[in-house]
């Protein structure tokens, strides 16, 4: 599969008085396009570092980061804009909706500085909210506030996707739903996913697997065979 991020021993640094603490320490990983990526590791062990330095929202202390052989690490700030607009796409664990525009005009935010976007009307049906299009976020349940997220990310098609704790907030059963749309979305548009989560019933529907410890990658896991988000155990 087509290579479409590569880290080189990355470092992200931060002084601490007279030591230096190591959020990343020597990282090199690369991952492919397409596929759905799950980074799971303990509170504090550099997961949003991580996925804040493959976005460009932050800046490695040492190493490189190229995205589709263009160095992150070297853009100028207009860059990384472009670079983000272009290809990026972001969930959070709080849905960071717009409490006073619907669902339909949350989700044709998502198309700003889009080149070839989606269609809103599709994506709606999609995600399943063709009922609640013209809701406030406050009319709706978490699940449905984390699909219009989800709807409002993806209608730029972007190539990758940044989930950080997209469950964190959801029930079981909610949350499976919102990993089964994600399922369908990277099968549909083939966008790559990185997911992070504290919750390892996740890792089985990954193609592939990060495990992180104090800022290390300590084990790389590509997945033999892939498990449905509806059969997935919960922890
Ligand atoms: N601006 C900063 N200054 C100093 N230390 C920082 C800064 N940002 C992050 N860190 C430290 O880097 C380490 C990694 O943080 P990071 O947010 O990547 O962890 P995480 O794996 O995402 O944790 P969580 O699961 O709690 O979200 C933590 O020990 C954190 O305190
Ligand atoms: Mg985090």
């Amino acid at each position: 599969m087509k290579n479409l991020y590569k880290l080189d021993h990355i470092y992200k640094t931060y002084k601490n008085y007279d030591t230096d603490y190591h959020a990343l320490e020597d990282v090199s990983l690369e991952l492919s396009e397409g596929e759905i990526i799950v980074v799971l590791g303990p509170s504090g062990s550099g997961k949003s570092t991580m996925l804040n330095l493959l976005s460009g929202i932050d800046s490695p202390s040492k190493g490189h980061i190229l995205f589709e052989d263009i160095r992150v690490d070297q853009m100028k700030a207009s860059e990384l804009t472009e670079y983000r607009a272009n290809n990026l796409g972001f969930i959070f664990q709080s849905y960071n909706l717009i409490p006073s525009l619907t669902v339909k005009e949350n989700i044709e935010l998502g198309k700003e500085l889009s080149t070839a976007p989606l269609s809103v009307k599709d994506l709606i049906k999609q995600v399943g909210l063709e009922s609640h299009a013209s809701k406030y976020p406050y009319q709706l349940s978490g699940g449905q506030m984390q699909r219009v997220a989800i709807a409002r990310a993806l209608v730029k098609n972007p190539k990758v996707l940044f989930c950080d704790e997209p469950t964190g907030a959801l029930d079981e059963e909610t949350g499976k739903k919102v990993l089964e749309l994600l399922q369908d979305m990277n099968g549909k548009y083939h966008t790559t996913m990185i997911i992070v989560t504290h919750n390892p019933s996740i890792a089985d529907m990954a193609h592939t697997v990060i495990r992180m410890n104090s800022g290390k990658i300590v084990e790389i896991k590509h997945n033999k065979t892939i498990k449905k988000a509806s059969e997935l155990r919960w922890a």
